[in-house]
């Protein structure tokens, strides 16, 4: 099997292939969203938009119900918007206010979405393994999140 650059490059190349204009943005962002959990063998893979000065809100997302409102700070997706950066988290029981929707769910990344250079929303993937995360899905996935800006903010056609 490939490595994971490899599939990532391939799986941003679908993600491209797959988006149209002619579509609204909610179906675009969940066919992404669906690709990368498909691809990963994700246990949830989704958006926590921001709602007020304060707080995230569920959004788009790919897998079993989840958490609805998230507080900034808390959490691993509050703080990723905290400190305005991604977040890995290896094993999610050591994590400090690690917010549990899933008790399948044992490592996380979550990565920032700015609007207007100011965070939005936040890419979420959990995985069922340990430690299923690295500075390689930190570089993707944070492409991916460049992806879903262009969908979700553009004022131009997001296939050119
Ligand atoms: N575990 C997240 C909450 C969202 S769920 O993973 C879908 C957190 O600690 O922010």
């Amino acid at each position: 099997m490939e490595g994971k650059k490899e599939r990532y490059e391939l799986l941003l190349k679908s993600m491209q292939a797959l988006i149209t204009d002619e579509i609204p943005a909610e179906g675009n962002v969940s066919n992404l969203l669906a690709l990368l959990r498909q691809e990963f063998n994700l246990f949830w893979v989704g958006l926590y938009m921001r709602t007020s000065e304060r707080k995230l809100g569920l959004g788009i997302f790919q897998g079993l119900p989840a958490c609805t409102v998230i507080d900034f700070g808390r959490g691993v997706c509050g703080t990723a918007v905290q400190k305005e950066e991604t977040v890995i988290v290896d094993d999610v029981t050591e994590f400090p206010g690690y917010i549990a929707c899933h008790s399948e769910a044992k490592s996380e990344i979550v990565v920032p979405g700015y609007k207007d250079g100011k965070i939005d929303f936040v890419l979420d993937v959990d995985s069922i393994e340990l430690a299923a995360f690295d500075k390689t899905d930190k570089h993707y996935l944070e492409k991916v999140a460049r992806l879903l800006e262009k969908i979700l903010y553009s004022s131009k056609p997001v296939t050119a």
